[in-house]
């Protein structure tokens, strides 16, 4: 009888363990809803009060002042959340980000951040993720995929309508005359260079007075746009009146370019780019540059909160994107006190 009792107090001990397990295993898996919401599942050892939250975040590199912006402010909304977050730089490599991910899977971490350098070839390495029932954020950049829930959100801006904007304040500067515009791109596949070239081809499409004659990638980087911009002087010398920059890094390393020319940036060339840098703002006060668009590189907040809301299984649009403006010579000297980045 005494072996007996000893041998069903076994059992039960066995059957309540084994359902803690069973319990705690469940992970996050993604469910999509019709609303274009994407859900996760809660998994029970994420959404513990108290327990630190792991995110690996995948990082393009440090091309750009923005670039760095991004990362700073990453890495203080982390440690001011108390989140453990497990950071990997890519160097500009597509290979790099998907070894990354895959060690974070590796590591079980709760959620991960992907800043994508490009948009294509990522959809093998994010069903490893969705396999390993680990949500993924995307920060600033989105990704083509066949299947949107191999993502839950794209914190990020609206890059066509950035390079709109950048267009419309253009063909608002030079009226009726005859503009020739050079283009120094971001970096080739990536979703703000195809956006933006997009955006911006549509603001000037009914101005036949409005032509870009060259248009070549410059990387997103300061060194690589003035090297092109080099090439487009050395190709069309006095026939260039305006620079389209997908970024400010590169209009900067463009107004370095033209003075090494001797043309007057700001004055013999119009400029106009995008993120709204403290640098640009300060080329602006200088007559350099002319006009930048926003694009905040102030993401953490946003991310961390994707991520929280994703591992408790809460619904999330597809897009979270922030309100963004132009900025032009007339207001840089009164705007740049108040820019946070
Ligand atoms: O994805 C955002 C872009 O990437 C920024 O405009 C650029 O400066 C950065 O490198």
């Amino acid at each position: 009888m005494r072996l007996f009792a000893k041998g069903f107090l076994i059992a039960a001990a066995l059957c309540v363990a084994l359902f803690a397990v069973q319990g705690c295993s469940q992970n996050p898996s993604t469910t999509s809803t019709t609303s274009g919401t994407t859900a996760t599942t809660p998994a029970s050892t994420t959404s513990q009060p108290g327990k630190k939250l792991v995110v690996g975040f995948s990082q393009i590199g440090s091309e750009s002042d923005w670039r760095r912006a991004h990362t700073k402010n990453i890495q203080e909304e982390a440690a001011k959340r108390g989140i453990d977050l497990r950071f990997s730089d890519a160097q500009q490599k597509q290979e790099n980000q998907i070894k990354a991910i895959k060690n974070f899977i590796a590591q079980k971490v709760d959620a991960i951040i992907l800043a994508p350098v490009v948009e294509t070839g990522w959809e093998p390495v994010l069903r490893d993720a969705q396999r390993a029932h680990i949500p993924v954020i995307l920060s600033d950049r989105g990704v083509k995929v066949s299947d949107p829930n191999l993502y839950v959100t794209l914190v990020g801006p609206d890059f066509v309508e950035e390079g709109r904007m950048a267009g419309n304040w253009l063909v608002n500067k030079v009226g009726n005359k005859k503009c020739n515009i050079v283009e120094l791109q971001g970096t080739a596949g990536s979703a703000p260079a195809i956006d933006r070239k997009a955006g911006f081809e549509q603001a000037i499409k009914s101005h036949p007075n409005l032509k870009i004659i060259k248009s070549q990638t410059g990387d997103f980087k300061r060194v690589t746009g003035q090297q092109v911009m080099d090439a487009f002087i050395a190709s069309e010398g006095k026939n260039i009146n305006a620079v389209y920059a997908h970024n400010d890094d590169m209009a900067l390393g463009a107004i370095q370019s033209l003075e090494a020319a001797g043309i007057k940036p700001g004055k013999d060339v119009l400029l106009v780019s995008v993120d709204g840098v403290k640098a640009a703002f300060e080329a602006m006060i200088a007559g350099k540059l002319n006009a930048t668009v926003e694009c905040s590189p102030l993401l953490g907040p946003a991310l961390f909160d994707a991520c929280d809301k994703a591992v408790k299984g809460i619904k999330q649009p597809k897009q979270i994107p922030n309100k963004e403006q132009c900025f032009d010579q007339s207001v840089a000297p009164q705007t740049i006190g108040s820019r946070k980045y």
